[in-house]
């Protein structure tokens, strides 16, 4: 068992742990919103957690964390759960919801476009695959879910500006902002070596938890929590919201690293987003 460590940095506090004892711990309805994307299942070479666990212990698990997660949520709050399914384990993020479906409504289902082709030329990146069978998979879900399913959503604050602009006189919008809908085209930063990663395999975008922070429609004082907070990329977005974030990881080394990105956001206003999961022939 790992025995938990709490620390302060700003409105934020960072927990290296076992995000299933450290929830137990926490005040039920403490917490506004949960972003979070845990391992997937595929192999990843985390640092210390085993990333290859028999599909049914995988999916017990992540059903006792998502238990843990509702008890924590407020009434109103709001669960994003980032996953992805793989050429050998398509169903796994369609098994996993059906599962939680007896313990939240998946009131929205975003499909997070890291790459898109239009016409002949490609924005974003992918990690090719070399198969006969396989086309690339340049997408990942994010699941909405609530208690409820009728929390109400902040469509504009998430949203984009119309690209006709005639369209804000002749429909009488108020403002020149629309629903951004349910794809959402969020490409990591380029990078183009190595040494330019960061020391995790798997993170995501700060945008991408902005975007759903701004999609809840989170104010000023809300709590943020990450049960799999990784490097930390959630907790950013939560310090440029405004919001108190709580993350949680069972990696020390991962959670020095998420101390040392916030410090240098705190400080700087600089956010060190430059991760990958790319190679050299993905750059476009
Ligand atoms: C997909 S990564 C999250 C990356 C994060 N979104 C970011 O941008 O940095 C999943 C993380 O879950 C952590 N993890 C796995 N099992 C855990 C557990 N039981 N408690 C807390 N953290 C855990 C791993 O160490 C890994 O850093």
């Amino acid at each position: 068992m790992i025995r938990s460590r709490r620390e302060k940095l700003g409105e934020h506090t960072l927990i290296r742990g076992d995000c299933t004892t450290v929830l137990r711990r926490m005040p039920a309805q403490s917490v506004d919103v949960i972003v979070t994307s845990p391992p997937y299942n595929l192999g990843i070479e985390y640092r210390s957690y085993q990333d290859r666990l028999p599909e049914e212990c995988y999916l017990e698990w992540m059903e006792e964390v998502c238990a843990s997660l509702k008890r924590v949520l407020k009434d109103g709050g709001s669960f994003f759960l980032n996953m992805s399914g793989s050429s050998s384990q398509p169903w796994l993020p369609f098994e996993l919801l059906v599962r939680l479906r007896k313990l939240f409504v998946l009131q929205n289902h975003i499909t997070w476009i890291k790459s898109v082709s239009v016409g002949e030329k490609t924005h974003g990146h992918f990690k090719p695959l070399n198969s006969h069978r396989f086309v690339n998979r340049n997408h990942e879900h994010v699941f909405h879910l609530t208690k409820t399913g009728d929390v109400p959503v902040s469509r504009l604050a998430a949203g984009v500006p119309f690209t006709d602009k005639s369209n804000i006189n002749r429909r009488r919008h108020a403002v020149d902002r629309r629903c951004r809908g349910d794809t959402w085209f969020i490409p990591y930063e380029t990078v183009r070596s190595q040494k330019e990663k960061f020391s995790h395999p798997g993170t995501f975008p700060v945008a991408l938890p902005e975007a759903c922070l701004r999609l809840h429609g989170a104010v000023e004082g809300d709590v943020l929590l990450d049960p799999f907070m990784g490097v930390g990329t959630s907790l950013i977005a939560a310090e440029r919201q405004g919001l108190n974030g709580i993350g949680i990881d069972m990696d020390t080394r991962y959670v020095n690293r998420a101390r040392k990105r916030l410090r240098t956001f705190l400080d700087h206003g600089s956010i060190d987003d430059t991760i990958a999961e790319l190679s050299e022939e993905d750059h476009v």
